[in-house]
């Protein structure tokens, strides 16, 4: 396939977190299409399918909430949408782009210029401090540790976690440890940001004050926020809802909310 097919005209990372909004989407394009996306695993008599023709439009500059039962395909979906896996048939849109890659070397590279995760588990690495955890995507781009340090420094105290920095998740409580994966999705200033179920292994308090953050920044700097959530009445505070259930998306007026 040509060069073309998977280059998403967005400008290159050029050695760091440059001005805000280079790496933005167009507004006005779609955050995320998926056209007819469908997903099964394993092969053969095992196969299973998850995803079946999954159709959406997530519109720039959104906060979009996923919710359905579990085992219902929320991950599997989010993963398609941040280019952690491929789907077996369909085309996933990328700020009005199709998005394809040969390996996954290429789709890291795709991801590391366009998204930010966060996970219910964090994923920070235990033996690194706070602030090497939020700095390790910079390092992954290029970008010189002085600058590495500074940025995830100012990230760290947007989160407020200005007097953690030398903390190592261990010796952090689990709702400092998310705001640690927040700032880290954030480091290299993506467009998008994924989260799947972000305040699920948190209390209420700590759970909000992830959700706050969140908000913050889709309402702040227009980053396109999609979360996969169990909360229903989160849920419905977000600009968007979409509902899955057995891997089909449910139609806006069969929801169940
Ligand atoms: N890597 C995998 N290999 C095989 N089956 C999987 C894998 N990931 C998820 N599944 C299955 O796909 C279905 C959907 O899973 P998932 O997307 O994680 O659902 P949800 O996030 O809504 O709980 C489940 O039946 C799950 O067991
Ligand atoms: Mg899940």
């Amino acid at each position: 396939m040509a060069r073309s097919q998977y280059d998403l005209s967005i400008p290159d990372f050029a050695g760091g977190p440059r001005a805000s909004g280079v790496s933005r989407f167009q507004a006005g394009s779609a955050a995320v299409t998926l056209c007819g996306v469908s997903k099964a695993y394993g092969a053969g008599s095992s196969r299973t399918p998850v995803l079946h023709e999954v159709s959406l439009n997530i519109p720039t500059g959104s906060f979009a909430a996923i919710v359905g039962p579990s085992g219902s395909g929320k991950s599997t979906l989010l993963n398609l949408i941040g280019l952690l896996d491929r789907p077996d048939g369909g085309e996933v849109h990328l700020g009005g782009q199709h998005v394809a890659f040969r390996d996954s070397t290429e789709a890291a590279h795709l991801r590391g210029r366009l998204i930010g995760f966060v996970f219910q588990s964090f994923q920070l690495l235990p033996r690194l401090t706070a602030w090497e955890n939020v700095a390790l995507p910079m390092l992954h781009a290029g970008v010189p540790r002085i600058e590495r340090r500074r940025r995830a420094l100012d990230l760290l105290a947007s989160v407020g976690l200005a007097g953690r920095v030398e903390h190592r998740p261990p010796e952090l409580s689990g709702g400092q440890c998310q705001r640690v994966a927040v700032a880290r999705a954030l480091a290299c200033d993506p467009g998008l940001i994924l989260a799947d179920e972000p305040t699920g292994s948190l209390d209420t308090a700590s759970g909000g004050a992830v959700m706050e953050l969140l908000r913050d920044l889709n309402r702040r700097q227009g980053t396109t926020v999609i979360m996969v959530t169990h909360d229903m009445s989160l849920a419905e505070t977000c600009d968007v809802m979409i509902e899955i259930r057995d891997g089909r998306v449910v139609p806006q007026d069969e929801a169940s909310a």
